[in-house]
């Protein structure tokens, strides 16, 4: 048998084994299987190129350096790879997704200027076809890179969460996808380097205003269409390579990124193709921060203490302050204790609370918090206005009622934890600082409402003492 047909068939079973992997990671209970799937697949993916192209250049002239550059770049990727995973927060897990999705578009940038450089003689029948992916493939590509550095930068809090408004936007957007086009056309028929040099600037600048256009509350679904166009760059970078595996694999990163954005966008009731055109109809924000919002209430952890035992229903909104406390320990201590006492305690978790999605129920699993208290916003929002006590625990664009009650607001319109409809609410967090989307919350000026300002693990752990 030769290298080619077991090459062939190993990819086969790795294609397999990584929609296997998608299926396990969509649920709860089949995540960690889904992990191993994936990570089988990528060893049999990554052995079988490497044997593949070991038997291309063996005894080729420049065969040993090829090969030995080969095995250097992937000794240390590996070694970068494994460190920055083992060190890296949860909370800056988005932020490192993010510039992972910016390699994978500046591959496709480098495999498509290789595609053009140099390449083996082609039938001219076929040229247009090869001119086409090299070109589509480095717009993609650009595309993806720089956007997922401005994703990078923003997440990671070194730019601005706040939207750019360039005068024209749209139309600056719409021209360079008319320029792209014409341009693919003209390649198509007579290849010019300069018009490769055009393409791949354009797309560089593209990706960047696309990505910085877009406001705080959108980014969650801005990473996984950001995901989504890497697998689109890795697929097209598949074509050219004429790589079997990478295309397919491109095609179901890119497919699954793509449907994981629209059921986000739905959940937070944007629409699609506005935010992949970057924020495409979105009229800039008329509400200004700095409004007067009236006076807080603060309470003690001795006061929440006083209010939870004497509460018949608790519901705890966790946010990315919890993650960020590492509170989900004695968050799940209090419940416990709570829960000894006869009184009902349930989580709601908002689909973008924290910084990616399934953040909070991770945490909350981590610390065997029972999965049955824990519910989605739609199956506990009705339940905020029979509730004694909500306790926002490190939440904050999550249950603004600004979304719901100002439509200047730049969050209007994202459905939110209705919080405010309880009792009392009482606030955790360490000041009066804006949230993710970079907006006030009225809800900290509500009557019912008091702030619990401190580290939310400390304070939770006072409440614990006081009860
Ligand atoms: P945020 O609106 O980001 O608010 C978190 C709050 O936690 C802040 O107001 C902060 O206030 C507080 N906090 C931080 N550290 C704390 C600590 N040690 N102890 C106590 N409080 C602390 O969080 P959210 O409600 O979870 O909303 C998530 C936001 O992130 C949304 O805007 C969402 O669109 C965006 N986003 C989500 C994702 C995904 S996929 N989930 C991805 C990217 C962005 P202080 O500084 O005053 O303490």
């Amino acid at each position: 048998m030769t290298v080619d047909a077991v090459a062939g068939a190993a990819y086969i079973v790795a294609a397999l084994l990584f929609i296997m992997s998608l299926a396990g990671l969509s649920r709860h209970e089949s995540a960690r299987a889904g992990v191993v799937y994936g990570i089988v697949g990528m060893i049999l993916a990554l052995g079988s190129t490497l044997a593949l192209t070991v038997a291309d250049a063996w005894g080729g002239s420049g065969a040993a350096l090829g090969l030995s550059l080969m095995a250097v770049g992937v000794l240390v990727g590996a070694a970068i790879g494994l460190w920055k995973a083992r060190v890296v927060q949860m909370t800056a897990m988005p932020e490192l997704i993010a510039m992972l999705h910016s390699f994978v578009g500046i591959a496709a940038v480098l495999v498509g200027w290789n595609g053009y450089l140099t390449h083996e003689p082609i039938a001219a029948s076929l040229l247009g076809i090869h001119n086409a992916e090299v070109f589509i493939g480095i717009f993609i590509g650009g595309v993806t890179f720089t956007g997922s550095i401005v994703a990078n930068l923003k997440l990671s809090g070194r730019m601005s969460s706040r939207p750019l408004m360039l005068p024209g936007k749209n139309a600056l957007n719409i021209g360079a996808l008319v320029v792209f086009l014409a341009l693919t056309v003209w390649f198509v028929a007579d290849q010019q380097l300069w018009m490769l040099i055009v393409v791949t600037l354009l797309s560089f600048a593209l990706g960047w205003h696309l990505v910085a256009s877009i406001g705080g509350g959108d980014m969650p679904v801005v990473v996984s269409m950001l995901n989504s166009y890497s697998g689109w760059a890795a697929a097209a970078a598949g074509f050219l390579l004429n790589n079997d595996l990478l295309i397919v694999t491109g095609a179901l990163v890119g497919s699954s990124g793509a449907y994981l954005s629209y059921i986000m966008c739905k959940a937070m009731n944007r629409s699609f193709l506005s935010v992949i055109a970057g924020g495409f109809g979105i009229a800039a924000p008329t509400s200004k921060d700095g409004e007067e919002h009236g006076e807080h209430r603060e309470i003690t952890a001795q006061g929440a203490a006083a209010m939870l035992t004497g509460a018949s229903s608790v519901i705890i909104t966790p946010g990315y302050g919890m993650a960020v406390a590492q509170a989900q320990y004695p968050v799940a201590d209090l419940v416990a204790r709570l829960r000894d006492r006869g009184v009902e305690v349930r989580f709601g978790i908002h689909p973008v609370a924290g910084r990616l999605p399934g953040h909070m129920n991770v945490l909350l699993a981590e610390a065997k918090v029972p999965y049955d208290i824990v519910l989605g916003m739609d199956e506990i929002n009705d339940d905020f206005a029979s509730t004694a006590v909500v306790l926002v625990i490190g939440a904050n664009d999550t249950v603004n009622p600004a979304a719901a009650e100002d439509p200047g607001s730049p969050i209007a319109g994202m459905p939110v934890l209705r919080v405010w409809e309880a009792e009392n609410v009482i606030v955790f967090k360490r000041s009066m600082a804006t949230g993710y989307a970079g907006v006030q919350n009225p809800l900290f000026f509500r009557e019912n409402a008091q702030m619990l300002f401190g580290d939310a693990k400390e304070k939770v752990e006072e409440i614990i003492h006081a009860l």
